[in-house]
């Protein structure tokens, strides 16, 4: 999205997703993702306006957000909802196995998950998709649901479109 000019304030309504078509809602959100961050390459600012725009669309969320690759970290990149650990390592929790796997973990229950690390106690599903710029990794997009099995492959395959959108909409490399 283009900067407005200075005196016109920006204003943005999530539209409304019910969600009853997935895969339609979800090729929608990445065409309102796509305008989102259109002209814009700064991974921050795309990471934190991808994050809000997935939390204020998807229904029974309470965490969205990214963790990026610093060595051999992933650190806390934007996101919504509570606060959350800040580093974790490769191959730990959810995030760290789906970081080293490079591919997209859906947990429909994360007391079930081995090693799961537990941000908000209200989590019960989880879904994480590494983030791949030309084949290396550079974080993940991690989301979390109070409502058990709330993800499937629906939204792992339209979670992966938004993600690849940021990914290739920002440049700007965060620093490692
Ligand atoms: N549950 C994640 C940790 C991050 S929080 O959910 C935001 C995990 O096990 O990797």
């Amino acid at each position: 999205m283009a900067s407005p000019p200075r005196d016109q304030a920006m204003s943005y309504t999530a539209k409304q997703y019910d969600f009853r078509d997935k895969p339609g809602d979800y090729a929608r959100l990445a065409q309102e993702l796509t305008g989102l961050l259109g002209g814009e390459s700064d991974r921050i600012a795309n990471a934190a306006n991808t994050a809000a725009l997935i939390f204020a669309a998807l229904p029974d969320v309470n965490w969205a957000g990214f963790y990026f690759l610093r060595g051999t970290e992933l650190v806390l990149g934007p996101f919504q909802g509570k606060p959350a650990c800040v580093r974790i390592g490769l191959g730990q929790g959810v995030c760290g196995a789906a970081a080293v796997q490079r591919r997209t973990l859906v947990v429909p229950d994360v007391q079930r998950f081995p090693g799961h690390i537990t941000c908000d106690a209200a989590s019960r599903a989880e879904i994480v998709v590494p983030l791949l710029e030309a084949g290396a990794l550079i974080g993940v997009l991690d989301i979390d649901s109070p409502v058990a099995a709330r993800f499937d492959e629906v939204d792992a395959r339209g979670l992966e479109t938004l993600a690849a959108l940021l990914v290739n909409a920002s440049v700007a490399r965060v620093p490692r």
